[in-house]
């Protein structure tokens, strides 16, 4: 997966990229770049943003500015962009981000992130160059760059390869082969602990009886209510 992000602060995805499983998904060919969209801003000053129409709080992301990144980008016009590629723009309203959308994303070849900032995007990034809106929560971040992070983070883990072992996020919490079920419990040595004493099936060596548990424990946890 080729992953490209639009950002002012392309800095803070330096830090990313040390993380363990991020530099293993390098080391399969998969990369991330990110990309400062205050360098190819035709304003003067670097400008990127400016006051709202009819008044308010806060700057908006220009359109004029955003095309240019892009153009920039895929020496293409952006509103044929995103038929060949995902433009996601971060926006708190967008799309709750799940295991589900996680892994399709984790399907596609190459991804497009726009990270906002100030009040958010002009209306017409997102009608004309964006394919999805994605959001990891209903509160607001100062800007999409965290949100990025997070989509990235759970997107490249899930690439074959990337985790240790393959296995751990294949079956983990929210995923099919839980049936979208919270994981179940996970418990190592030492075996008993001030009493609190780890469940004997665990220690019985029979597989298919943990196979069992587990799957008993995780569906109980789907019916529990969240916290
Ligand atoms: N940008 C600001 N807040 C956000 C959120 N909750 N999710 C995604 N992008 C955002």
């Amino acid at each position: 997966m080729k992953a490209d992000v639009f950002t002012l602060f392309p800095q803070w995805f330096d830090w990313f990229r040390t993380q363990r499983h991020v530099e293993n998904a390098y080391a399969l060919g998969h990369s991330v770049d990110a990309i400062d969209f205050r360098e190819t801003t035709p304003l003067k000053w670097g400008q990127v943003d400016d006051e709202p129409f009819g008044g308010g709080a806060g700057m908006v992301l220009r359109v004029d500015t955003m095309e240019a990144a892009l153009r920039a980008r895929y020496d293409e016009d952006p509103v044929s962009v995103k038929e060949r590629r995902r433009v996601i723009a971060l926006t708190p309203s967008g799309r709750l981000l799940d295991d589900a959308l996680a892994t399709e994303l984790a399907a596609e070849d190459e991804i497009t992130l726009l990270c906002g900032r100030y009040e958010g995007f002009d209306e017409r990034i997102l009608d004309h160059f964006v394919s999805d809106q994605v959001s990891i929560g209903r509160y607001v971040l100062a800007g999409g760059e965290l949100a990025a992070m997070v989509v990235l983070d759970t997107v490249l883990r899930k690439l074959p390869g990337v985790l240790g072992d393959d296995q751990s996020a294949i079956e983990e919490s929210y995923s099919e082969a839980l049936d979208g079920a919270p994981e179940y419990p996970h418990y190592t040595r030492p075996a008993d602990w001030r009493g609190w004493a780890v469940p004997d099936v665990l220690l019985s060596g029979h597989h298919a009886r943990v196979e069992e548990w587990r799957r008993a424990q995780s569906r109980a946890r789907a019916e529990r209510p969240l916290p």
